[in-house]
């Protein structure tokens, strides 16, 4: 199988703020910005300082109504329940504080969930993570519900389950695996930190308890712009991290205002999803995505002799692929992180090193600035890297 045709006539890649020289297979960390998104964000930023009263009192009001109208068509979800937040951390904090979770509670997570929630999780409980034994590859979705299925006959206060990981970029079966812990009488959260712009999202459809979400890795907003959906019987209880003059106001009252902050990130969402919209279509950024990840993890797998943690053929992957390193990888670096910064110091190549399952993996995640050589790039800056270890470059 060859690589996908690039749809966009003329290239795609000047529209993101992306530094010349690099190729950047990492926007699942952090994202990337479209430069019209940012001119727009700088727009109001600027606004906002040459007269904070005025905009944040009179202006910012009706572009959030905007915002939050905005973000319900495109996620599914209905408005009442959207809440902005910072990021997905900081839904993730305000389900864990509204319900006030505390030592002698349990929190159940997948094997692969993030490691900044499964933090946040045992810190709150004092040590109550309990883990779902999901591992990678990973062949059906099916396989990822009769986990689920059978971790939750421990009745945990609250299962997290992540709609995409992290490091191994599997779409999880999140809709099933939320009608599990209903069954169970489990409360549930669904981290979808990656999923808005990169899978078709239908928040209402999942039929969680809570769905926290990124808008700054897939959708392309700045980063600072996340939102926490609540569904219809927790709005009364859940709320914000900061509480603020409305926090006895209703939900949406107390999301509003969060203390004096730079709200220009959430009020860029509009923009950022109509921009994309009218430049490529969602539809088919998506689908140019979903043909690269699945193409370029079956081509790197080869070459390097592995596996991608998908194994069902595609049937799992959206927007990230992520293959199995050999294992000489982690005999041969100190850490992961040492390894990703070798590929960039020596290659200027941006992939995402996991440790996951036992094992280490590369992610590539893909934009539509991404071409098929920056994949080629990439792999050969792996087995450059590996075969070796030691030269050295400058940091990057
Ligand atoms: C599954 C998952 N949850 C939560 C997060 C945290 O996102 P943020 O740092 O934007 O809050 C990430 C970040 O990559 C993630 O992948």
């Amino acid at each position: 199988m060859g690589p996908p045709p690039s749809p966009w006539k003329g290239g795609a890649g000047d529209a993101w703020s992306l530094a010349e020289g690099w190729v950047f297979l990492n926007p699942g960390s952090f994202g990337l910005r479209l430069r019209s998104v940012q001119a727009h964000r700088q727009k109001l930023l600027e606004q906002m300082e040459a007269q904070p009263v005025a905009f944040l009192e009179r202006v910012a009001p009706s572009l959030h109504e905007d915002a939050v109208a905005t973000l319900s068509g495109f996620i599914g979800a209905d408005a009442a329940g959207i809440g902005f937040v910072s990021n997905a951390t900081e839904g993730v904090a305000a389900v864990l504080s509204s319900l006030g979770l505390s030592p002698g509670d349990t929190v159940l997570l997948g094997d692969q969930a993030y490691g900044a929630v499964v933090a946040a999780c045992n810190w709150v409980t004092r040590g109550g993570v309990r883990r779902v034994p999901v591992s990678a590859p990973v062949a059906r979705a099916s396989d990822i519900t009769d986990a689920w299925t059978a971790a939750l006959r421990d009745r945990p206060t609250l299962a997290i389950v992540d709609h995409v990981t992290s490091g191994t970029a599997i779409v999880q079966p999140a809709r099933d695996i939320a009608q599990a812990c209903r069954a169970a009488g489990v409360p549930v959260l669904v981290d979808g930190a990656h999923a808005p712009g990169m899978i078709e999202l239908e928040v209402d459809e999942v039929g969680a308890d809570w769905y926290a979400g990124n808008l700054h890795k897939w959708v392309g907003a700045p980063s600072g712009a996340g939102f926490l959906w609540t569904a219809p019987p927790h709005r009364d209880t859940t709320r914000p991290v900061a509480l603020s003059h409305d926090v006895a106001d209703g939900y949406q009252a107390a999301f509003r205002w969060q203390g004096t902050r730079d709200v220009t990130p959430w009020l860029t969402v509009p923009h950022a999803i109509g921009e994309v919209r009218d430049r490529w279509g969602w539809p088919e950024l998506r689908a140019w995505q979903r043909a690269m990840a699945t193409w370029a993890g079956a081509y790197a797998a080869a070459e390097l002799g592995t596996c991608t943690a998908d194994a069902s053929g595609g049937a799992m992957t959206a927007a990230m692929t992520s293959v199995a390193l050999p294992d000489s990888a982690s005999s041969a670096f100190e850490d992961r992180f040492a390894l990703r910064d070798a590929i960039a110091a020596r290659h200027r190549v941006e992939v995402a090193i996991d440790e996951l399952c036992g094992r280490w993996w590369m992610r590539m995640s893909f934009g539509g600035w991404n071409t098929p050589e920056d994949v080629y790039a990439a792999v050969a800056a792996m087995q450059s890297c590996l075969a070796r270890p030691d030269a050295v470059a400058a940091p990057v």
